[in-house]
């Protein structure tokens, strides 16, 4: 099982629940686990060395206070791995240019930022190919954003294998990412970043930005009305859903707002109490965690090694079949 994450910033309330925790999820279960900072990837949207070098040691930082654990999982740096970029160069090869401008998270790009579109941003997904078939990765747990790049991967592992021999397992998607809503109601980090919710904020900070900005159901005017908790309510019911679950949890909420015998103001102090006991376990392991550095960035170079010694053997495979010989 392997996922990445881009080093555009600091995990979200989004990421946490929508990703990070199912990650800690599948380690529990026993899965071969490989988590990275594509920091790489990173590079066709962020320009500045200072921050790009921060962010990684961050949302490591962040991984590891979610609960990964460098002992049962493999947590690196894309970059720690040469071989990946080897592999990507290999694979581009056969890779047809027009599917690559087809993908609609490029088009996305190339329409947001027209004077961004470089060589390295068109083969990005050829690049995601070879972070998840080097380490012959079968499943790729993420968003539904990624299913084009998924499928590339896939059709490009397909490819090379009745073309040159059987190298690549063909991965498959994991697409159990919930979309976790910002306070504007759109999706979390994504439609703008501004309806993010920061995790590491103090959780009275967290509190005022749902008390001020979190959007309810607006056919709720007054008190009395009743409300729409399912269509509704945009983004505080369907985050009671991910973490106040149970009959006597987000079931009885939905009830008392459909019944007006709850208000707006009243259930998001509820939400804010179930935020606090996701959210307070994590920043007290975070501000532990933060004290040491040297401890995290030795988790990036022993998870480095572990993961080039699996990628470097496809990538010897590969070269060698298609009939490079390193002199
Ligand atoms: N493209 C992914 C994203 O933006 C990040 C990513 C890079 C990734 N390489 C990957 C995800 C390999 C899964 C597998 O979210
Ligand atoms: Fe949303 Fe709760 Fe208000 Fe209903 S009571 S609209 S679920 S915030």
């Amino acid at each position: 099982m392997l996922s990445g994450i881009r080093a555009t910033g600091r995990l979200h309330f989004g990421n946490f629940l929508g990703a990070v925790r199912n990650f800690v999820e599948h380690q529990a279960e026993g899965n071969r686990c490989l988590y990275f900072v594509a920091d790489l990837h990173t590079l066709t949207t962020l320009d500045d060395p200072e921050e790009l070098r921060k962010n990684l040691l961050e949302i490591v930082t962040d991984y590891l206070a979610a609960g990964l654990d460098p002992e049962q999982s493999v947590i690196y740096a894309q970059s720690s791995v040469p071989e990946t970029v080897e592999l990507f160069l290999y694979l581009s090869m056969f890779q047809p240019l027009g599917d690559l401008q087809r993908v609609p998270t490029f088009k996305d790009l190339v329409k947001r930022n027209p004077d961004r579109v470089s060589l390295g941003l068109v083969s990005y997904p050829v690049l995601m190919a070879a972070d998840i078939l080097g380490p012959q990765a079968t499943l790729v747990p993420c968003g539904e954003d990624q299913v084009p790049n998924v499928e590339m991967a896939r059709s490009i592992a397909r490819r090379f294998n009745s073309r040159f021999g059987d190298v690549f397992a063909e991965p498959r998607m994991l697409s159990e990412m919930v979309k976790v809503p910002g306070l504007d109601g759109g999706k979390m980090g994504k439609s703008d970043a501004s309806n993010a919710v920061d995790i590491n904020l103090p959780i009275a900070e967290i509190g005022n930005l749902y008390k001020k900005r979190g959007v309810t159901d607006p056919a709720r005017r007054t008190r009395t009305d009743p409300g729409d908790p399912y269509h509704g309510c945009k983004s505080v019911y369907p985050v009671h859903e991910l973490i106040t679950p149970g009959e006597k949890g987000n079931r009885e909420i939905a009830h008392a707002c459909q019944s007006a015998s709850i208000g707006c103001g009243e259930c998001k102090t509820l939400l804010i109490e179930s935020l606090a006991s996701v959210i307070e376990p994590f920043q007290e392991r975070r501000r532990e965690l933060a004290k040491k550095r040297d401890y995290v960035e030795e988790v990036l170079v022993e998870g480095g090694k572990t993961a080039r010694a699996m990628i470097k053997e496809t990538t010897e495979q590969v070269r060698d079949l298609m009939g490079i010989r390193q002199y």
